[in-house]
């Protein structure tokens, strides 16, 4: 059949029809992939991330240092979750040690922020990733709440600081932002990841064998105590003075921390990471990780892991937080992003190879 055999003027509605379909698919593309309207998506976190991004570094916590070892379980949450973790004796832990900067050459004294991200592989395959950091809550109830944040933080550059009527609108819409705030203002800055509590913050079900479930948040708490810095030695610290510390003390011995389960009451709010439970509830230690050995990023174990918190073993369940759920997305995709650069070969210090000169 040829196109002039077509009956045009019976055809053309047939046409339209299928015009109007390619459109529509267009538009919901453009949609999804945020080129049209203001919806926030992955690349809204990560997009002006790129120009200062040395290839084939995570697009946050640049700066880390991976670390190997076990993890011993109590045996005290296997009534509560048929996880093998929580049942086997020994669970192999790679992990990775970094600050909360974007540039993966900062200095260690230009961060608050200290974070341990870890990954427990148990003797049945199944996996369990996780990655905290050493604040108890979020500051937000949702992902563009961080946004707002960020935005309402940023400084004007007129003044070289933050616009009071932007931060005023952004307490408005998120009023929970308030304790963070003041928290933050006053948090101490560790001298040492050995002494600092990880936070997963997010809640999980744990899922018995029988089905039952019961919502936890769990923490990091080290055996080493903390210890903060006063300003004056912060300012003077050296560059890597947090890495060189832990490694420093591996030489005498391995670090240890216990993994602390919060279980909720069920009146506590399971899906709304900028809200923590009383103190007053029920706490179970989990198990005892025992970091044995520190190795440097570039040697791939740690480097090529997407530590994404919604990776959990069977015995658990995700909760329905949203912040939780945009991370898995943001992770994704910065991961997709520096394994790209680091397969096309574009990284250099990334992966220990000297920059072209
Ligand atoms: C919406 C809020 C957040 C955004 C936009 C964000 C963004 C990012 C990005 C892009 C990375 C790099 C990931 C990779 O390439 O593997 C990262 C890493 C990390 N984030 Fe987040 N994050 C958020 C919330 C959080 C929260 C609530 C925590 C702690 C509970 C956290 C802890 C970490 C840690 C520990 C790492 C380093 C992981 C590693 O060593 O591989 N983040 N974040």
């Amino acid at each position: 059949m040829k196109i002039s055999d077509i009956d045009l003027k019976r055809s053309w509605p047939a046409l339209a029809g299928i015009g109007a379909i390619i459109a529509v698919l267009l538009a919901a593309f453009a949609w999804a992939a945020g080129l049209l309207g203001q919806r926030v998506t992955n690349t809204s976190f990560l997009e002006d991330t790129k120009p200062v991004f040395p290839a084939g570094y995570r697009r946050a916590h640049g700066k880390g240092m991976c670390f190997e070892g076990v993890f011993r379980s109590s045996g005290a949450i296997a009534e509560y979750s048929g996880a093998r973790v929580f049942s086997q004796t020994e669970t192999r832990a790679i992990g990775r040690f970094s600050i909360g900067t974007m540039n993966p050459h900062a200095a260690d004294n230009s961060t608050s922020t200290v974070s341990m991200a870890m990954m427990l592989t148990a003797d049945n395959g199944q996996q369990w990733r996780m990655k905290m950091n050493n604040e108890p809550f979020f500051v937000t109830r949702d992902a563009p709440g961080f946004l707002a944040m960020l935005n309402a933080t940023a400084p004007d550059p007129a003044t070289g600081k933050p616009v009071p009527r932007l931060m005023a609108v952004f307490l408005a819409d998120y009023p929970e932002a308030r304790k963070y705030m003041e928290a933050d203002a006053v948090k101490p800055w560790a001298t040492s990841f050995a002494g600092a509590t990880f936070y997963a913050i997010h809640a999980y079900y744990l899922v018995a064998e029988d089905g039952r479930r019961q919502a936890m948040r769990w923490w990091m708490r080290p055996h080493a105590a903390f210890t903060a810095w006063n300003v004056k030695d912060r300012m003077q610290a050296s560059h890597d003075a947090l890495f060189k510390d832990v490694a420093q003390r591996l030489t005498t011995g391995p670090l240890h921390w216990d993994m602390v389960m919060q279980l909720a009451a069920p009146s506590d709010p399971v899906d709304d990471p900028s809200q923590p439970w009383p103190e007053s509830r029920q706490q179970v230690v989990a198990g005892t990780l025992e970091v044995q050995r520190v190795f440097d990023q570039t040697d791939g174990v740690c480097r090529d892991i997407n530590f994404d918190p919604t990776l959990i073993p069977a015995g658990m369940a995700l909760s329905n937080d949203p912040v939780l759920a945009t991370r898995a997305g943001i992770y994704a995709h910065s991961y997709n992003a520096r394994l790209h650069e680091i397969g096309y070969g574009k990284a250099t210090d990334a992966v220990g190879k000297k920059a072209a000169q």
